[in-house]
């Protein structure tokens, strides 16, 4: 498993529900986590691993050992606003301040096909906005200037010439 990089096209595509949770579902659940505490991140959106497929992991805790999976995530209502700075492991080394609802309630379901839907506040909110976003085809980037996007564009091209 690999993570997508901004400007991949493949970042663009719209992630399909998913249907039935196969084994091969949960393994690349799993597989998601480990490259996402590997990195270093909070969350992982399958698009970034270049499955297409509508799940996302997470763990916005303070020790990283409370990983969260959620199959088709969706965000159910907003609350106020928020601006915060995130960052994107599709997006390296840059952060920015985007504007999201401060409260969301959002639903899922489990690897047991279990329904829930929750409340959620601050980080965790930012995070599961920010990875549905992805499922979308969306960047936390897409939010800045056009001006913004091509000097981040340009700035990951000289990195990864180096
Ligand atoms: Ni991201």
């Amino acid at each position: 498993m690999k993570i997508l990089q901004f400007p991949s096209a493949r970042l663009r595509i719209v992630a399909k529900k998913i249907i039935n949770i196969t084994d091969e579902v949960k393994e690349n659940l799993n597989s998601m986590l480990d490259i996402m505490y590997q990195q270093k991140g909070i969350g992982l959106a399958a698009t970034q691993v270049n499955i297409h497929q509508r799940m996302i992991v997470l763990d916005v805790s303070e020790k990283q050992n409370q990983a969260q999976k959620l199959i088709n995530p969706v965000i159910v209502e907003k609350f106020d606003i928020q601006e915060e700075e995130e960052g994107c492991l599709s997006v390296p080394e840059f952060r920015a301040k985007i504007p999201r609802a401060k409260k969301i309630i959002f639903s899922y379901v489990d690897e047991e096909n279990n329904s829930f839907q929750k409340e959620a506040e601050g980080l965790l909110a930012i995070c599961i906005q920010h990875e549905i976003d992805h499922l979308n085809g969306k960047l936390f980037i897409d939010y800045l200037s056009q001006a913004k996007r091509q000097q981040i564009r340009t700035m990951l091209k000289k990195k990864r010439k180096k």
